[in-house]
């Protein structure tokens, strides 16, 4: 008898401990719903300890109604199960709850039921996450119809568009007839450019992915709306680093982000401002590919706080009277995510704006890749190097020289002036080291310029913490280099010095 009972103690110590231990919340209650056992799990989720639970009766843990609670009791004696039981929970701290409940019933060997056991889990999270999904599904669905809807007014409306310009031809230029019609032909114009951002919002992005260098496509799209700018008396500065930046992307689509954040800023400065574009590349992690970032700084109004984690909503706008349709940010998000980027906004209000947007760089062909030579940037410019290091300078001649480009050699900074003295021309880039003995590259440089006013020039430097201020170059000096550098960035650098008619700087 003693074994029998201790065989039993141990298998009820062993229950016991299964049922404490679960992750799952455990209630036990009899048929009639008084709680007999509460585990820690249960207590954690419902947030109600076991002695307070078993004041209380089960069906007092949620608020059933009195036909559920019949139902209930009804299944419990049919001896029958309920699985996924979903019920929402006010728990004590005001957190409501999702929980999904199996009940089951416990038997006696007269099939007589005891009891119920119930599991409870906390579905809370999952819930809300299903519920995301259907959201995102449902707007997806949306952008859908959205689209074919923009694709149907699309074509009565350039039916609409091809009438009134003709009609419009048919009056006088100061008739009262051609104002009305070119108000509608402007009237229509927003709407056809409303549609297409619609259109380019819905779409599913089918990206035309080719290996983009970043900084090319920038200048090229900042050029475009150069002549807005200045205008409007608002400078765009370019602040490049002119390592190459590669990376996979579309460029038409790319190019409309970049648009879009530059129109934003031209229209956020109302005066005089600047705006400030400026790239570089960063190792986040030492095995995977470094993030471009790409920053768009301006002088304009800012966005306050409350608006900031709205300015990427669709249709979010607060230019609503000046045409805008808030569909601009929304577009570039959905460019960017699209190439594996992100994009953020950091603003102070009345000071100005940076959006920032990364991407991932393109992996970097392996050096002996036969197709590297094929990269590199060729010309037939002219270009003094001063160097006071006859090894260095030898050895960079020859790269330039490789590279297509005449190179035409000073030891010293008294030297290169002297040579522009004697009217040796023709020269279209100096480059100069910037730590020579008597006069350094800086000085030098300005030497040259009160000779040749349209000369430009390339600091080389060795040091990282060389004094230089970038930002306060002197006139004329297009771009620093850092050794030690590889051909391509030569390259790179060389031809942006020569052709980046209007780059503030570059650095490597
Ligand atoms: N650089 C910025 N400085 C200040 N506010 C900005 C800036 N960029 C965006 N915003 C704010 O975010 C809102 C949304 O910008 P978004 O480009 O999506 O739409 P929009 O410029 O109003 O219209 P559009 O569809 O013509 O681009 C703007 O209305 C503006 O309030
Ligand atoms: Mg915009």
């Amino acid at each position: 008898n003693a074994r029998l009972y201790n065989k039993l103690h141990e298998k009820q110590v062993l229950l016991e401990g299964v049922i404490k231990c679960s992750v799952d919340g455990i209630v036990i209650s009899d048929i009639r719903g008084n709680i007999l056992h509460f585990n820690p799990r249960a207590e954690e989720i419902l947030g109600i300890s076991e002695d307070d639970a078993r004041k209380i009766l089960a069906q007092e843990l949620s608020d059933l109604d009195d036909d559920e609670r019949t139902r209930l009791y009804n299944v419990f004696k049919r001896q029958e199960h309920i699985s996924h039981y979903e019920r929402t929970y006010q728990r004590k701290d005001g957190k409501r709850l999702v929980l999904n409940l199996s009940c089951f019933a416990i038997v006696d060997e007269n099939r007589g039921t005891l009891g119920v056991v119930s599991e409870v889990t906390d579905v809370t999270e999952k819930k809300r996450m299903d519920d995301y999904l259907v959201r995102v599904e449902k707007f997806a669905a949306l952008g859908h119809v959205a689209s074919v809807i923009a694709h149907e007014i699309r074509n009565p409306l350039s039916g609409i568009a091809t009438t009134v310009q003709n009609l419009e031809m048919e009056y006088e230029d100061d008739s009262p007839q051609k104002k009305d019609l070119q108000s509608i032909i402007g009237e229509v114009d927003r709407l056809e450019k409303m549609l297409r951002e619609v259109l380019d919002l819905a779409r599913p992005l089918p990206l035309q992915m080719e290996e983009v260098e970043v900084v090319d496509l920038l200048a090229s799209t900042i050029a475009l709306l150069n002549k807005e700018a200045v205008k409007r008396k608002i400078t765009i500065r370019k602040d490049f680093d002119c390592r190459s930046m590669t990376i996979n992307a579309d460029p038409q689509r790319l190019r409309q982000v970049f648009l879009n954040l530059t129109l934003n800023a031209i229209e956020a400065i109302g005066g005089q401002g600047e705006i400030v574009v400026s790239t570089a590349a960063v190792q986040t992690h030492p095995e995977r590919n470094r993030r471009i970032v790409i920053n768009f700084k301006d002088t304009g109004v800012g966005i306050p706080v409350s608006h900031l984690n709205k300015i990427f909503d669709p249709f979010f706008t607060t230019r609503e009277n000046k045409g805008g349709t808030g569909l601009g940010l929304a577009i570039a998000y959905g460019i960017v995510h699209a190439h594996g980027g992100s994009i953020t906004a950091e603003s102070e209000l009345g000071r100005g704006t940076t959006f920032t947007v990364y991407l991932p760089e393109a992996d970097e062909p392996t050096s002996t890749s036969p197709g590297l030579e094929t990269h590199l940037e060729t010309g037939t410019e002219t270009i003094m190097l001063v160097d006071d290091n006859d090894a260095v300078r030898a050895n960079l001649r020859q790269l330039l020289a490789s590279l297509g480009y005449t190179v035409i050699e000073a030891n010293t900074g008294a030297e290169a002036v002297a040579a522009c003295h004697n009217g040796v021309g023709g020269i279209d880039l100096f480059m100069l080291d910037i730590n020579m003995p008597e006069m350094d590259g800086v000085e030098a440089f300005g030497k040259v310029r009160s000779i040749i006013p349209q000369a430009r020039g390339i600091l080389i430097t060795g040091f990282v913490d060389d004094g230089v201020d970038v930002q306060q170059l002197p006139e004329g000096i297009v771009g620093v280099m850092r050794k030690p550098f590889t051909i391509r960035q030569l390259s790179r650098c060389v031809r942006l010095a020569l052709t980046g008619s209007s780059l503030e700087e570059m650095t490597t």
